[in-house]
C-alpha cells in the first residue's frame, strides 16, 4: 500500500541568531537528505528576528520576513513553530503558548522557558495534541533527552549527573592546566568568546540549573521544579583547589546531580570532586556529558557538544525530522497529569564524602581546635594533607572526610571561621564517587 502524502512539513522559525541561523544552514544544506529521512520535505516557509537588515551569513530572501514573531503562531502556513529567541518570560513565552494552543507543534532549545514553565507547556501540548520537543534545551548537541526519554524507557533511573555547562568546564580545565586563579581565566574566557560579558547566568550555575531541572523530570516522572533547586556556582574555586584535586585523584566538576536515595529525591548543582578513574572526570574543556545510573543498562554516559552554532541546530533538526515523521510522545516521558510534584530531601540533610580547604596561621594548637570541632560534630576524617610554607602567611589545611551528613559539616563550618586562627571563608566541596 502506498504511503498518506503528509505533504511539506513547514516551520516558522523565531529568532535567527547562533542557533536559528544554524538550523537555516542545515535545512539548506540537507533538504534532500532530511526529506529522505523524514518521508516529506521540511521547507521553512517564515522566519522572524528583531532586526531585518542583519547579515546572518543565510539567504532569507525566499522566506517570509516576520516582523512580530507572535504572528508565526496564527499562520495558517506554519506547521511547526521553531522557537530560538531565548529567555523564560516575554515573547518566547507567549509565542510557544500561542502556537501550542493554535494546534501548531514546538521545537526549541530554550531550557529557561520550560526550567519555569515546563509542566504548564506540556499540559498544553497534551491537550492540542502537538509536540514540544526541546532536545537542544539540554546539553546542545548531545541527544540526551532522546536517550533518557526513548532510549532507557526500560529502565528505572536511580540517578543522573550532568557536566551541562561548557563555560564553566572550559573554565575549570583552564585553571588547572595553567594554574591560574578564576577571576583571571573568566577575563580570558570573555575575551575568547566562551563567556559572557555578564558571565552570571553560566558561572553561578542557572543555565546548568535550568537543564538538570528537565533530566530530573525525565528521571524521575516529576514536574521541572527549578525554583526549589539548590545551585552553588563557581566563582569560589581557586586553582589550589584543583591542584590539591588533582593530587588526590579527582577533577573539580561543576555537576548537576538527581539522585534517588532509600525512595527520597535529591536535586543539587554544585561543585564537585569527581574521580579521574570515572570517565566524567576526563570530560574538559567546552564538553558536556551526562551519566545516568540505569538498573538495566547500568551506567551509560552520553558526551558530546554542549553548545554552538551546529551542535545545538543538529539537536534542533533531531526533534523537527521525528515531527516530520509523525512521531509524538509526552514532553517529559509521561503524561503531564501524572507528574508529581517533588519533595527534595534538605540539602542539609544529603550525605556524602567531602573535601574540605581551611586556610590558617601556623600556630600551635590549631589542628587540634580543628580536630575538636569535627569531633564534636560526628566528622571523621580521610585524609589529611598540611605543608607548612612562609610562617607568617596563613597555610592550608585540606582534610576529605569518610561519608557525613552535609549539615553537620555546615555547622563545622561556622566554628571553624570562628577560630582566630582561620583567615578565610572554609572551602567545602562534595566529593561525588558516581558509583
Ligand atoms: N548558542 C548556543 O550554543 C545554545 C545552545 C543551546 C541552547 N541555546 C538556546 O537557544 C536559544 C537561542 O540562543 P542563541 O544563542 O541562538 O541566541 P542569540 O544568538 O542571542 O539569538 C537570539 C535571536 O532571537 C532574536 N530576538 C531576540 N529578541 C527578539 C524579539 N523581541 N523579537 C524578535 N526576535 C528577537 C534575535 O534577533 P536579532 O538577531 O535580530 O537581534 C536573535 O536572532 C536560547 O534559548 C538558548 O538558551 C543556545
Amino acid at each position: 500500500m502506498a504511503a498518506k502524502d503528509l505533504g511539506a512539513l513547514r516551520l516558522g522559525i523565531a529568532g535567527l541568531g547562533t542557533v536559528g541561523a544554524g538550523v537555516v544552514k542545515i535545512i539548506e544544506k540537507h533538504g534532500d537528505m532530511l526529506a529522505m529521512r523524514a518521508g516529506r520535505a521540511i521547507e521553512i516557509t517564515a522566519v522572524s528576528a528583531r532586526d531585518v537588515a542583519k547579515d546572518r551569513g543565510v539567504d532569507l530572501s525566499s522566506y517570509d520576513w516576520v516582523d512580530d514573531a507572535n504572528d508565526l503562531a496564527s499562520r495558517t502556513d506554519v506547521d511547526v513553530v521553531v522557537e530560538m529567541i531565548g529567555g523564560s518570560e516575554g515573547l518566547a513565552y507567549d509565542l510557544v503558548k500561542a502556537a501550542l494552543s493554535n494546534g501548531k507543534h514546538v521545537v526549541t532549545a530554550n531550557k529557561a522557558l520550560l526550567a519555569h514553565h515546563g509542566f504548564e507547556l506540556a499540559k498544553l501540548a497534551e491537550d492540542n495534541n502537538v509536540s514540544l520537543a526541546y532536545e537542544a534545551a539540554v546539553a546542545g548537541g548531545i541527544p540526551i533527552i532522546k536517550a533518557m526519554r526513548e532510549g532507557f524507557a526500560g529502565n528505572q533511573i536511580d540517578g543522573v549527573f550532568g557536566i551541562l555547562n561548557g563555560t564553566c568546564n572550559y573554565m575549570l580545565t583552564a585553571m588547572r592546566e595553567t594554574g591560574r586563579d578564576f577571576d583571571v581565566i573568566l577575563k580570558e574566557a570573555q575575551d575568547a568568546g566562551y563567556a559572557e560579558a555578564d558571565p552570571s547566568f553560566d558561572i553561578d550555575g542557572i543555565d546548568a540549573g535550568h537543564k538538570l531541572c528537565l533530566l530530573s523530570s525525565i528521571a524521575f516522572g516529576v514536574k521541572p521544579d527549578f525554583g526549589n533547586l539548590q545551585i552553588t556556582g563557581i566563582r569560589g574555586i581557586t586553582a589550589e583547589d584543583i591542584a590539591y584535586a588533582d593530587e588526590l585523584g579527582y577533577r573539580i566538576k561543576l555537576l548537576g546531580m538527581a539522585k534517588r536515595i532509600d525512595g527520597e529525591l535529591m536535586q543539587v548543582m554544585e561543585p564537585c570532586l569527581v574521580p579521574l578513574s570515572n570517565p566524567m572526570g576526563v570530560i574538559e574543556d567546552v564538553y558536556n556529558a551526562v551519566f545516568v545510573a540505569c538498573d538495566a543498562l547500568e551506567t551509560p554516559l552520553l558526551s558530546g557538544r554542549g553548545a554552538g552554532e551546529q551542535p545545538t541546530a543538529s539537536a534542533v533538526m533531531s526533534d523537527v525530522v521525528d515531527i516530520a515523521r509523525g512521531f509524538n510522545v509526552s514532553t517529559f516521558g509521561i503524561p503531564a497529569d501524572q507528574l508529581q510534584d517533588p519533595n527534595w530531601m534538605a540539602l542539609e540533610d544529603t550525605h556524602g564524602r567531602y573535601y574540605l580547604r581551611l586556610m590558617v596561621l601556623d600556630q600551635p594548637g590549631v589542628i587540634a581546635d580543628i580536630s575538636a570541632i569535627l569531633r564534636d560534630e560526628n566528622i571523621s576524617i580521610e585524609g589529611l594533607i598540611q605543608r607548612s610554607r612562609d610562617p607568617d602567611q596563613p597555610v592550608p589545611v585540606v582534610l576529605t572526610t569518610h561519608d557525613v551528613r552535609h549539615g553537620a559539616l555546615v555547622k563545622a563550618c561556622a566554628a571553624f571561621k570562628a577560630l582566630e586562627a582561620v583567615t578565610e571563608e572554609p572551602c567545602l566541596i562534595r566529593i561525588e564517587e558516581l558509583e
